[in-house]
């Protein structure tokens, strides 16, 4: 992206835009205030929430001193409760400054509840800072005008991009930069089926219109499918020891050793039939738990069966806790069955 194309992007900005209740001043609580709902949550749905807010407790002394209830039942409906527990802890924070918000992108990022995006956008629009705020909008439109095929939901990227737009900034329209790159990915550059590029100000000089390749961006990094096996644990006891198998050479936890183990959620009762076909002579089962661990491609959802034993059948490897702990390799994964051994 060029200063011409964020030249042409303020232009259209300024030619018309959606009139937006929190873009009728640029007092900070209220764009705080706008940006914090806006977190997670679609603009129509905000634009109610953010009056209702704002006639309730109009100023930032009224919110940090509000009662916790009231609070949260003006965001009641909006979602993620947290957002308004840690805006009161900064509302707190910025009440004690006398009312004061922190005038730098560094200031504003140690608020609750305010991370890179929520700061670059105060600090631009209230304070006309060069402070990029890149939301999942402004990735959009960067990927596709540059035709960027890195993947825009690695963690690392926003900075990255943030870094890349921010000499585009110019003194004096620092706030309408952030507006304007977000109301072009909110109204224009829309996300799935089709952009309206024949109304883009960026559509001469955006690559992918240029290449044909639109469909192609912005590229994610595909989130690996993580398949979910359920497994039944037999914590075989007798005496003091306990049982254990190696695991096979190959595959997950190649060559460690685990408690003796069968696919699938047996009931009870078919667990100590298990034990009985293993010859392990049980008595009637102690405790049953269950426990989730997640590896790379796998998750395992376990339940594990405490079984009292009468013998030892040969099958297994029959081990005291200190041999457990000085001789076997258990896994994590098991390991947390016996969390006090
Ligand atoms: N999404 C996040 N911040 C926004 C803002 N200030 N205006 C419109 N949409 C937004
Ligand atoms: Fe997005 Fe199309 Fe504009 Fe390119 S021309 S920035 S793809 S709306």
């Amino acid at each position: 992206m060029k200063q011409s194309d964020i030249d042409k992007l303020l232009a259209w900005y300024a030619a018309g835009h959606r009139d937006l209740p929190w873009r009728r001043d640029r007092e900070p609580y209220h764009v705080w205030l706008s940006e914090i709902m806006l977190q997670q949550t679609r603009v129509e749905a905000v634009r109610g929430y953010y009056a209702r807010f704002l006639s309730a407790l109009p100023r930032v002394e009224d919110f940090a001193n509000a009662p916790e209830e009231l609070c949260r039942k003006l965001w009641e409906g909006l979602g993620y409760y947290s957002r308004v527990r840690n805006a009161q802890k900064a509302a707190k924070l910025v009440a004690e400054n006398s009312g004061r918000f922190p005038e730098s992108f560094d200031e504003l990022r140690k608020l609750p509840g305010v991370g890179d995006y929520t700061a670059g956008a105060i600090a631009s629009i209230c304070f006309e800072l060069p402070t990029p705020a890149v939301d999942g909008n402004v990735l959009r439109v960067w990927a596709r005008t540059e035709a960027d095929g890195r993947a825009m939901n690695d963690p690392k990227i926003k900075k990255e991009i943030a870094d890349a737009l921010r000499p585009l900034y110019q003194k004096g329209s620092c706030g309408d930069t952030t507006q304007a790159l977000m109301e072009l990915g909110a109204t224009v550059c829309l996300p799935t089926g089709a952009p309206k590029c024949e109304r883009c100000p960026l559509r001469e000089t955006c690559r992918a219109y240029a290449e044909g390749t639109i469909a192609e961006y912005p590229a994610r990094k595909p989130k690996k499918e993580r398949r979910i096996e359920e497994i039944t644990v037999f914590l075989l006891r007798c005496g003091d020891l306990i049982a254990l198998r190696k695991r096979p050479a190959t595959g997950l936890l190649a060559g460690l050793w685990e408690y003796p183990n069968v696919p699938g959620m047996l009931t009870v009762e078919a667990a100590l039939r298990q034990a009985e076909d293993w010859g392990a002579h049980p008595t009637a089962p102690e405790t049953v738990a269950e426990a989730t661990h997640i590896f790379t491609h796998v998750e395992w959802k376990m339940r594990a069966v405490t079984i009292h034993c009468r013998s030892t059948p040969g099958r297994f490897t029959w081990a005291t806790p200190e041999e457990r702990e000085q001789k076997y390799a258990v896994p994590t994964a098991f390991r947390k069955l016996l969390p006090n051994e």
